[in-house]
């Protein structure tokens, strides 16, 4: 399998104090994985790192092919990522439409991808003129998924979007992430709290707790769910 994304022996942290401890691991083409952990395991820290935001104290990062080690968050997002970080949101002043189009160059060209994302998001084919900070919270994340989606990245990176979201709305995350997956084969690495979720997105889970990754497994394996709920309940 080729790879998306290579972590060799990474670690970092905040001034002088180490965060992630010796990180390993890879995201295959096409491929989906989710790291899970509980709060303040370092796992925002680790997107962080793989996107330039962080300097590495040591280790390197490989995505599609180069070495990305030292390269600013501009540069590896140029190169194919869709990252939506934890804090990140919408632009409220700006419309539906506005949020979705403002990293298209070519509108005409992305006019196929638009009208794609809109079937993904029923929801927002109604409301294109809508102010984006007067969607509900759940439509607002879903927004923020669509605006990481329609730029066709080759590389997902998704920091907890489900957090705090009805049950109905994350499935049709999980829904949207799935057939995007397959129709474009995206390679996918998200961070989840959300057990069934990122059980349904991704194909390999890894723990992290602490800063180190200390277990893994295939999603679809029986006993997934319990060997990672475990993991939460420690
Ligand atoms: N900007 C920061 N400066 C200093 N320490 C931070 C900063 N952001 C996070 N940390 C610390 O790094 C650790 C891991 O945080 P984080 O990566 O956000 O965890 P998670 O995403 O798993 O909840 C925590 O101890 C947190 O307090
Ligand atoms: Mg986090």
């Amino acid at each position: 399998m080729n790879t998306a994304l290579r972590l060799d022996q990474v670690s970092s942290g905040y001034g002088a104090a180490i965060v992630l401890r010796d990180i390993s691991l890879e995201v295959g083409m096409d491929e989906s994985i989710a790291i899970m952990g509980k709060n303040g395991m370092g796992k925002s820290t680790l997107l962080k790192t793989i996107m330039g935001y962080l300097p590495k104290k040591s280790g390197s990062v490989f995505l599609l092919g180069e070495n990305i080690s030292s390269w600013k968050p501009y540069r590896i997002a140029r190169l194919g990522v869709g990252y939506a970080a934890q804090e990140h949101s919408i632009f409220a002043d700006l419309s539906v439409y506005d949020n979705l189009s403002l990293g298209l160059k070519n509108l005409l060209y992305f006019k196929g991808r638009f009208d794609e994302i809109l079937r993904l998001f029923p929801v927002f084919e109604d409301r294109l003129a809508q102010q984006a900070g007067t969607l509900s919270g759940g439509e607002q994340k879903m927004l923020l998924v669509a605006r990481t989606l329609i730029l066709h990245p080759k590389v997902i990176i998704l920091d907890e979007i489900t957090e705090g979201l009805q049950p109905s709305v994350i499935e049709r995350l999980a829904a949207a992430l799935v057939y995007e997956r397959k129709r474009s084969g995206t390679s996918m690495l998200i961070i989840e709290q959300n057990i069934p979720f990122a059980l349904k997105v991704a194909d390999r889970y890894l723990i992290m707790k602490q800063g180190e990754l200390i277990d893994r497994g295939n999603t679809g394996d029986p006993g997934a769910a319990a060997s990672v709920l475990r993991h939460f309940q420690l």
